[in-house]
């Protein structure tokens, strides 16, 4: 848990770098709603302010009076617990409040916190709890808010840059695997040291098989291999609901690419441009990761396999890697010959279902709906992406998300049984 001080600090770093995020967006940029799924960027920043209004200051502060009581309903997301809400399909329709009074809502609950905090020692434990879930909970949002630009730019047909980005031309090495063999069980989950979701505990064994993981995530290049042999085409490679989406909205190739000739355009935070070989895939929803595994005699790893590989394969530090708010482009693998692009390029799909594990158990309240209740028809992602902020990944992370969704930075990393490769 964090002391008082720390908590003091997280907060104001984390919130600096939402209003960081947001800068290069006018008020209208901050505005749409690209898609259901998307959130505008002002609704990110004053829902995120909401979530330490409501789970913190109405609780701990004596006296605390809302900036505005409407937005207690506009900002709530998904906690039915709290009251009612607004839509999340309609979002996009709110003209008001304005992103600069959101700024203004943030500012109010920002003094409200930092009073609250001022007074706040080591043994307030509950508030600290709170604090910091509030903290990971506005990464979360710092990501969401990424993803979400992204898509609502890519509208664009003048090819909107949110910031200028550096293109990483590095040549990405062949691909070499390792193994993890003999299998056998193996304990998984959080081990309760430090922050963690919920939805990483209790800590559990589960057994595994031998197994073996590629060392790098599948490229843009391979992408490519993969769709001039008809990888769209062929029915066989896909999952029976994938094939349908397939057909349902066309797909040919990963979001946010487009044909130009023999080649590919993609675009990206840093605008349209062609696509580098040895860059890792990003954009593509469960159902295209799983066809490509199959088209390349591969599968996905269970998300066991990959926490695995990870923990004993994998160098821990590399979760702990800062965050770069100059380089949002998913970079290539330097060919090290061992686990490479675990964090910080990609998520990466895996054949895992979104379950609880077992003796897994929400908190009461409305803070207890905060993942459990999503766990039906959603696959995990584990590691983390080029827009997941410093300090929020771990080998035990479990990202998740619907397996036709392709709006997140979610990429490849095969893995074979021992006994087929
Ligand atoms: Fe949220």
């Amino acid at each position: 848990m964090l002391t008082a001080a720390a908590a003091r600090d997280r907060f104001a770093a984390t919130r600096g770098l939402t209003e960081l995020l947001a800068a290069p967006l006018s008020p209208e940029d901050q505005t749409v709603q690209s898609m259901p799924d998307v959130s505008p960027t002002k609704w990110h920043r004053a829902h995120v302010t909401w979530f330490f209004e409501t789970f913190v200051l109405d609780r701990f502060a004596d006296g605390y009076e809302a900036y505005d009581e409407a937005y207690r309903m506009l900002f709530n997301s998904y906690y039915e617990g709290v009251g009612p809400k607004f839509s999340r399909a309609r979002r996009g329709l709110l003209s008001r409040p304005g992103a600069n009074e959101v700024g203004k809502y943030r500012e109010f609950v920002d003094a409200a916190m930092d009073d609250l905090l001022a007074g706040t020692t080591d043994d307030d434990t509950d508030l600290l709890t709170l604090v910091e879930l509030g903290v990971h909970h506005e990464q979360q949002h710092q990501e969401l808010l990424l993803m979400d630009i992204k898509h609502v730019l890519s509208i664009d047909p003048q090819g909107a840059v949110y910031r200028p980005d550096a293109v990483d031309r590095s040549v990405t090495s062949p691909l070499t695997w390792t193994d993890c063999d003999p299998g056998g069980p193996v304990v998984v989950g959080h081990d309760g040291v430090g922050f963690h979701f919920d939805n990483e505990s209790p800590r559990h064994t589960v057994f595994l098989e031998p197994f073996r993981i590629a060392d790098r995530l599948v490229t843009a290049g391979e992408w490519a291999a993969f769709i001039a042999d008809g990888g769209y085409e062929r029915h066989e490679l896909w999952l029976s609901d994938g094939w349908h989406i397939v057909g349902e909205q066309g797909w040919t190739a990963p979001l946010y690419w487009e044909a130009d000739g023999d080649s590919w355009i993609v675009h990206t935070l840093g605008g349209p441009r062609e696509i580098v070989d040895g860059e890792p895939v990003c954009h593509v929803s469960h159902f295209e990761a799983d066809a490509y595994a199959r088209w390349a005699g591969a599968r996905l790893p269970t998300e066991f396999e990959w926490e695995y590989a990870a923990t004993r394969h994998g160098r821990a530090a590399d979760a702990g890697r800062p965050f770069d708010v100059e380089r949002l482009q998913p970079r290539g693998a330097a060919g090290s010959g061992s686990l490479e692009q675990l964090y910080g390029e990609c998520w990466q799909w895996t054949s895992s279902a979104y379950l609880p594990y077992p003796r897994f158990r929400t908190a009461p309240g409305a803070v207890g709906e905060y993942n459990g209740k999503f766990m039906s028809g959603q696959m995990v992602l584990r590691g983390s992406g080029a827009y997941t902020p410093a300090g929020h990944a771990r080998p035990t992370y479990r990202n998740f998300f619907p397996a036709r969704n392709r709006w997140m930075v979610s990429g490849v990393r095969l893995a074979a049984d021992i006994a087929d490769a």
